[in-house]
């Protein structure tokens, strides 16, 4: 049995961690946690029966003491991860660490630094995407060549509406300056996936998008400063009132307070950012943006994330020589078209297991390897990285931050691994490398 040590008992920690590993009891147990917040702190501990010596308010605490797990699982906020995972590794643990690995570009250097340094170590990314029926049916589909070469590939994060005014408007990833632009924080999946699809790496990005609505000026004259105090309850879609009155158990009405109660509701509505105007708040991250990539072997892609989507979901189309693929990660279908035939085939992707089903499976699968890689690693003879790798997972982090600088700066950008940078001068337009 494999033991795990937690540090960050927060949304990912306790609720998909932690759960998965109390549905495990056979592989894996979990010997230790930390996490500041005293309810979450205690909810892992009395699942887990901690004793006192396996319970830390603090990550730095935990990682003082002698080795108390085989691995550590680190979620905690993104702007923590680089000094957890610096330290944990140099302890000797195996490392699972929450995407964005870091906000800071050049901590994804030094993890990479870190990855080289400890290569007996598995040092993986919770780029759970990669693990999700959905996105390996698609890979497997353009693996068997069934739409000839790939030419191009158009991708679409639909944030949905009221996820967008949650985290981005609202709540923890609303300033990019103290966390990560968007398109890191909530798309280095996306981009890893575009690489993971491709099977290439990026050679030059461009990217358009800004704050178009969440700002003062859209803002309904006569609006309240509370949702909770306005007139414009019924018709506004961002309503506080109307996003977390329904479900009190679920996300997102969970993250807002600890008391799933309507009177808990009310009062995080009355106290919190939760329960502001979304258009009057110091959010400052784009509410959509739009990339191009180029790839090394010439596929180009669009990606499209949006904050004004009616559901939350990933919608992509693959398009080939000889036919396409059209995915809809909600529906968990695949499409396969085939231009010679007329064929066309459809595919159901649901993961069809019990337990958490979250990001469409993509939880589960990367909580299945890391064990699996685990139990190699501790008991075996077998020391191989996992599909996430920090490695890997690196270069999604990268060009995350390259597509970022492309936007602010209004420039294509040269990723190092491509050709000669004049070659691609655009008129009008500046390249600048990275
Ligand atoms: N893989 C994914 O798809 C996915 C999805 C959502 C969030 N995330 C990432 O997961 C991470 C956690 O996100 P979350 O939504 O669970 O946030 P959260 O705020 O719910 O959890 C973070 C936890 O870290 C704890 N923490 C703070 N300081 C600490 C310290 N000194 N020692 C130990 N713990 C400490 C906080 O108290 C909190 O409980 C973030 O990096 C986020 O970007 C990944």
């Amino acid at each position: 049995m494999v033991r795990i040590a937690l540090i960050g008992a927060g949304q990912r920690g306790g609720d998909v961690y932690s759960d998965f590993i109390s549905r495990h009891g056979e592989e894996t147990v979990l010997t230790a946690v930390a996490e500041p917040d005293e309810v979450r702190r205690r909810i892992v501990a009395e699942r887990h029966k901690l004793q006192p010596d396996q319970v830390f308010d603090d990550w730095r605490l935990l990682l003082e003491q002698e080795k108390m797990a085989d691995a550590v699982i680190i979620a905690t906020n993104d702007d923590m991860h680089f000094c957890v995972v610096e330290k944990a590794l140099e302890k000797g643990y195996h490392v699972l660490v929450e995407k964005p690995m870091s906000n800071r570009e050049d901590e994804i250097g030094k993890m990479e630094q870190l990855a080289d340094a400890h290569p007996d170590q598995i040092f993986a990314v919770s780029h759970v995407l990669r693990y999700t029926p959905f996105f390996r049916t698609i890979k497997e589909v353009l693996d068997r060549g069934e739409i000839g070469e790939l030419i191009s590939i158009a991708h679409n994060e639909n944030v949905g509406y009221y996820h967008m005014a949650h985290s981005y408007v609202r709540g923890n990833w609303r300033d990019g300056r103290k966390t990560s632009p968007i398109i890191l924080a909530k798309s280095c999946h996306d981009i890893d996936i575009l690489l993971y699809l491709t099977g290439s790496h990026c050679r030059r990005v461009s990217s358009f998008g800004s704050l178009k609505h969440f700002q003062r000026e859209k803002m309904p004259e006569g609006a309240a400063q509370r949702c909770l105090d306005c007139t414009f309850q019924e018709e506004c879609p961002y309503s506080a009132v109307k996003i977390y009155s329904d479900n009190i158990e679920d996300w997102p009405a969970n993250v807002i307070t600890r008391e799933h109660t309507k009177e808990g509701i009310r009062k995080a509505l009355r106290e919190t950012d939760y329960g502001k105007c979304v258009y009057q708040l110091d959010n400052n991250v784009a509410d959509h943006q739009v990339t191009i990539l180029e790839f090394e072997n010439g596929v180009c892609a669009t990606f499209h994330l949006s904050g004004f989507t009616h559901s939350i979901s990933r919608t992509i189309k693959l398009m080939g020589s000889r036919g396409e693929i059209r995915g809809d990660m909600e529906k968990n279908q695949v499409e396969v078209y085939h231009f010679a035939t007329g064929a066309v085939r459809t595919i159901d992707t649901s993961a069809a297991k019990e337990g958490h089903v979250g990001h469409g499976g993509g939880d589960e699968g990367l909580m299945e390897e890391f064990v699996q890689s685990l139990e190699r690693a501790v008991f075996g003879t077998e020391k191989e990285q996992m599909t996430s790798s920090a490695r890997i997972s690196a270069e999604s982090h990268k060009v995350a931050f390259a597509a970022e600088r492309a936007r602010v700066e209004g420039v294509v950008v040269q990723l190092k691994s491509g050709p000669a940078e004049d070659q691609f001068r655009l008129p009008g337009r500046d390249i600048c490398s990275v």
